[in-house]
């Protein structure tokens, strides 16, 4: 049986870092408020070249470098991002160009905080298939640009980077176990951009009913996680790591006393890198297996839910 072995992990965080206290000095929150609703300490803000193609490129690089895997073997690439640098073409196309490569295909996923999952789906299929052998799944976001930043309730949570990884087809051993994706679009209106290129008449800047996000986000994340295990004959106590969607560390802690998991095994990155929507689980796992903590054997459990709604999980054995 052919696999989608995740051999290797790359994230790329703007220069830029803005603290609680600095958003402090022009919209009315404080530090206090910020880390007791959401744990977020500070997030990184893409500079001017810092664009969506830029990082997903340099997160790109570090997965193709651990993997040991040459840019001229990759079939496939498929990035998720909320905020592509243009409408069209693809974001990925321009990863495709800049890695020095002129075969393959590459497009982009649209499915918000979800999307990296959506586009790890997409790619778990194709290498099970036999349509692809080696892909790079990258999840890249500049929320910044679509911020309005005078409004307190959505400007303080979210951040800027890229995260990726380099999957390859192996017969049988690790690799991605399931996905599950999930959609309902009856409630698309909790969490949107309001407006597309062309609509100069409408803001561009993300809407969200933050509190509705939040309740459907506890209750999905929670049957997407049954679902996962269920599906694959596995209890709570198999799972080694949880890698969760970074949107809220309440979130996140709920998800991991559902796994019965204690917090050291529960990967975090919000409180530094804020929500990176479809690159927090990419950043989040490169980290964690950068540091050593996610080993081979490891099983390790995704999930994300966003605008959409979207929602969903992947299983994987490192
Ligand atoms: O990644 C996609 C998925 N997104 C999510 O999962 C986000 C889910 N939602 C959340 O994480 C939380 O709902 C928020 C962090 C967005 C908000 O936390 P909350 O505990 O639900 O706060 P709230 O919206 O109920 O607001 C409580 C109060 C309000 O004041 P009043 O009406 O009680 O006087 C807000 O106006 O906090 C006020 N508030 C703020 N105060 C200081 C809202 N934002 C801020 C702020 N600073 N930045």
């Amino acid at each position: 049986m052919i696999r989608a072995r995740i051999a290797g992990v790359g994230g790329y965080l703007p220069e830029r870092l803005v603290t609680n206290d600095e958003l402090a000095r022009t919209v009315d929150t404080s530090d206090e408020w910020i880390v007791a609703r959401t744990g977020i300490r500070q997030r990184h803000l893409a500079g001017p070249h810092e664009s969506c193609a830029f990082m997903a490129t340099r997160a790109a690089e570090g997965a193709l470098r651990r993997a040991g895997v040459e840019a001229g073997e990759v079939d496939a690439i498929i990035l998720a991002t909320a905020t592509p640098d243009e409408a069209f073409p693809s974001t990925a196309v321009y990863v495709q160009a800049a890695l020095g490569l002129a075969t393959g295909f590459a497009f982009d996923v649209s499915a918000a905080c979800s999307g990296f999952i959506y586009a790890l789906a997409a790619a778990d299929a194709m290498i099970r298939v036999g349509t692809i052998r080696t892909a790079l799944v990258i999840g890249s976001e500049v929320y910044s640009r679509i911020l309005n930043w005078q409004d307190r309730t959505t400007c303080v949570l979210f951040g800027d980077g890229a995260g990726a990884v380099l999957l390859q087809a192996a017969e049988g051993g690790p690799g991605i176990i399931s996905t599950h994706l999930h959609a309902n679009g009856g409630l698309a209106g909790l969490l949107y951009v309001d407006g597309a290129v062309g609509q100069p008449e409408r803001s561009g800047q993300l809407v969200m009913k933050g509190q509705e996000v939040f309740r459907h986000a506890v209750s999905k994340l929670a049957a997407v996680v049954d679902e996962a295990l269920s599906a694959n004959g596995l209890t709570q106590a198999d799972v080694d790591w949880l890698v969760p969607h970074q949107a809220n560390r309440r979130i996140i802690d709920a998800m991991g006393r559902k796994l019965g998991l204690p917090p050291e095994r529960v990967v975090v990155t919000v409180d530094r890198h804020a929500n990176t929507s479809a690159a927090s689980i990419p950043l989040a796992l490169a980290e964690a297996v950068e540091d050593g903590r996610i080993r081979p054997g490891h099983l390790v459990l995704m999930e994300a839910l966003g605008g959409g709604l979207t929602w969903g999980s992947a299983l994987v054995r490192f």
